[in-house]
């Protein structure tokens, strides 16, 4: 089994540059991604604006995500700030600090109570602005200097065990691989990890690790819906009909009928992330969660896709809610002949997850594209692009104006007569 340590370590920068409040000035990580995203873009931003109540005032900050030009716009703040951080209102008083509590009558009253983590960000940044070296830093590269990580101290063996079974299996070393690490250190840890990952506990994990990216355990309707009414109409509703007549007792029976469906619908539920425990435990390459031509099914969802007697045999166990198993459908048959689906081979089009019912009925789509969900989720899920951040929009409408000539502005007498723009020297 592959196993692959990410390590990831947050550095925080803290930026400095040689030239004061300057708008050329880099863009520091603490100011992006605490001071802006915490603090200014969040709260101060609402007033300090153009058009917001305090543009009147000395602190006058604009909205990156309105702008064209996303990093300028980040600095100008990045300046703005820091020229507000170093004004003071008596000796050691920041102006800043006083205005966010309420005081000096701020137009904006009491933003922060004095040690809320948004007042400690502030004042972070205004120690930060107000003992800054003075004077311009060279900047040379340090052949001298120690290796980047160096002073970074790793974890002892024990530890190390310690984080590895809390973190993929949820539960303590046991004394025998204590003992294994103590003898053969850090040596010792593949062997053992090895045995971790083939623990049913690390499959839970990674079921519910992937399920929070995926979100398929939770849609909404009831979760036999995700199979089509056009193709599954007659026995997507199995648990309804299933006969229990040989359990005499009436309130039995009526609870055994409950137990049917409750396991029939997380069964159903739990298909797309048995479909990744399948792929990692057979070792499989990952990528089949968009290639795999099959879906995983039980004794109980099989019978929702009507294929339960052909499939019978192959459960080890055909009473088990939750065997799962893997399962190659045959092209969908409609309710009636227009409904039955294409297919060149005569199986459904399996493309792993991006053809899974669930996953489908979870991100929805209509014949309008409605919301355009389903395809921003595939960007994101599988290809790892956000589209929503991909361009700025733009909805400012004065924004718009200040960067692009517009005729009509120029020469509002025209309309929108091209002829008429030449008459009056508009190009
Ligand atoms: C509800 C609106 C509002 C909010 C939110 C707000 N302010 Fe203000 N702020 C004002 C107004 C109005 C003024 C102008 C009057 C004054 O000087 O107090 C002002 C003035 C200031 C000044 C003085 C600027 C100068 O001209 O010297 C500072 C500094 C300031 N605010 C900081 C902040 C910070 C930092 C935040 C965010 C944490 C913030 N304000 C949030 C309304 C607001």
């Amino acid at each position: 089994m592959k196993v692959i340590f990410l390590v990831c370590f947050s550095l925080i920068g803290l930026g400095w540059s040689a030239k004061h409040g300057r708008a050329d000035e880099a863009i520091s990580a603490f100011f992006e991604q605490t001071v802006w995203a915490k603090v200014g873009e969040r709260t101060c931003l609402k007033c300090h604006k153009v058009g917001g109540e305090a543009e009147e005032s000395k602190f006058v900050l604009a909205d990156p995500k309105r702008s064209l030009d996303q990093p300028e716009t980040l600095r100008n703040n990045q300046a703005v700030f820091a020229k507000v951080a170093r004004l003071e209102a008596g000796v050691h008083q920041s102006r800043m600090l006083l205005k966010v509590v309420g005081k000096l009558n701020h137009g904006g009253k009491e933003v922060f109570k004095v040690d809320s983590p948004e007042y400690r960000i502030l004042a972070d940044w205004v120690k930060r602005q107000n003992t800054r070296p003075p004077g311009p830093r060279p900047n040379v590269v340090n052949k001298n200097a120690r290796p980047f990580f160096d002073g970074i101290v790793m974890l002892d063996d024990r530890r190390l065990l310690r984080r590895v079974t809390l973190s993929l299996a949820g539960r303590l070393p046991s004394e025998a691989e204590i003992a294994a690490v103590a003898k053969g250190g850090f040596k010792a840890i593949p062997k053992l990890l090895d045995q971790v990952l083939g623990e049913d506990a690390f499959y839970d994990r990674l079921r519910e690790g992937f399920n929070d990216i995926f979100l398929t355990e939770g849609y909404d309707d009831v979760p036999e819906n995700a199979l089509s009414y056009e193709h599954f109409s007659t026995t997507r509703g199995w648990t309804q009909n299933h006969d229990l007549s040989h359990i005499k007792d009436e309130k039995e029976r009526r609870q055994a009928g409950y137990k049917l469906s409750n396991d029939y619908r997380k069964a159903m539920l739990g298909e797309p992330m048995k479909l990744i425990e399948h792929i990692v435990k057979n070792d499989r390459p990952f990528t089949e969660i968009v290639t795999a031509d099959y879906i995983m099914v039980t004794p109980y969802t099989s019978r929702g896709y009507g294929i339960f007697t052909e499939l019978k045999s192959r459960f080890k166990n055909p009473e088990d809610p939750f065997e799962y198993i893997p399962v190659k459908l045959k092209a969908l048959v409609g309710r009636n002949r227009v409904e039955d689906q294409d297919s060149a081979t005569g199986f459904y089009a399996h493309a792993g997850l991006l053809s899974n019912f669930q996953y489908l009925k979870r991100f929805p789509t209509t014949e309008t594209n409605r919301n355009r969900q389903r395809s921003r989720v595939y960007f994101q899920h599988f290809l790892g692009i956000d589209v929503l951040e991909l361009a700025a929009r733009v909805s400012d409408a004065a924004a718009v104006t200040a960067k692009y000539e517009n005729p009509t502005m120029q020469a509002s007498e025209c309309k929108v007569d091209p002829k008429c723009w030449t008459k009056n020297g508009v190009s």
